[in-house]
């Protein structure tokens, strides 16, 4: 089956999805059918309630889990046509993460996390003038020699997104990425995300509950019960 796909794609289309957690001897519906649009350069926000869903819509546009059903296409490529490799690959080149509990690893210093994951983007040559724009935009440039530990949480979040942003990648999903900042660290961040999608041009896809953090966005999102709300 051939699909004809329009010159002016989404950057993200997903249609039908479903995924059903098995949790002993219940099954977990935790998305109903999710059908969503996002064009590049876009940055959305996706908002509800604890336990609608957001989450695992993250992770399956991440291709960091499948869904039981339904279709992702990332740059018109189906996630589910892919090989597990393919996944990896995809990911590793299209789509940069921002978790909530920023997720650096404690024993390097913030270049290291951000090297790190150019190195696993296979970009193991010069730092190129975009790259240091990037740590310019996010403030943390004085920042680069210390451990996680020695950051307050707003500048690990900062260090967070470098690394996501390490690679250049045309997607950035972030999952709560306020939630466990105060509020003048959760608008300094929302800013931050504002400016890396005017400036650098990436697509954002950000999940909160917090209904503040949508205004940054420019289109707003409702999931409730596993569905998208019109
Ligand atoms: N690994 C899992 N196993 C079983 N149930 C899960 C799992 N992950 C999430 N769920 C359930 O799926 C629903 C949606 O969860 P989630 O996607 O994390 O929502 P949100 O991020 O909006 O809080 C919830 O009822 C949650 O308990
Ligand atoms: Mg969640």
């Amino acid at each position: 089956m051939t699909e004809v796909i329009p010159a002016k794609q989404p950057i993200i289309r997903v249609r039908g999805l479903r995924k059903t957690y098995r949790a002993g001897e219940v099954d977990v519906h935790a998305l109903r059918g999710v059908d969503l649009d996002v064009k590049a350069g876009e940055f959305v926000a996706v908002v509800g309630p604890s336990g609608s869903g957001k989450s695992t819509l993250f992770h399956i546009l991440g291709g960091l889990a499948a869904p039981t059903s339904g279709e992702v296409w990332i740059d018109g490529e189906s996630l589910q046509k892919m090989s597990d490799s393919e996944r990896t690959e995809m990911r590793q080149r299209k789509v940069g993460f921002v978790f909530q509990k920023y997720n650096l690893l404690p024993t390097l210093t913030a270049r290291d996390n951000i090297e790190i994951a150019r190195y696993l983007g296979h970009r193991n040559g010069p730092v190129d003038a975009s790259f240091n724009q990037m740590l310019d935009l996010l403030g943390i440039s004085d920042r680069l020699n210390r451990k996680p530990s020695a950051l307050s949480g707003g500048e690990q979040q900062r260090v967070a997104i470098a690394r996501a942003l390490v690679n250049n990648p045309a997607i950035v999903l972030a999952d709560e990425p306020t939630g466990n900042l105060d509020t003048e660290n959760s608008t300094a961040v929302l800013g931050l995300l504002r400016q890396v999608n005017e400036r650098l041009g990436q697509t954002i896809l950000m999940i909160t509950h917090n209904p503040e953090a949508a205004a940054f966005a420019d289109r707003t999102v409702s999931m409730r019960d596993g569905r998208i709300l019109e």
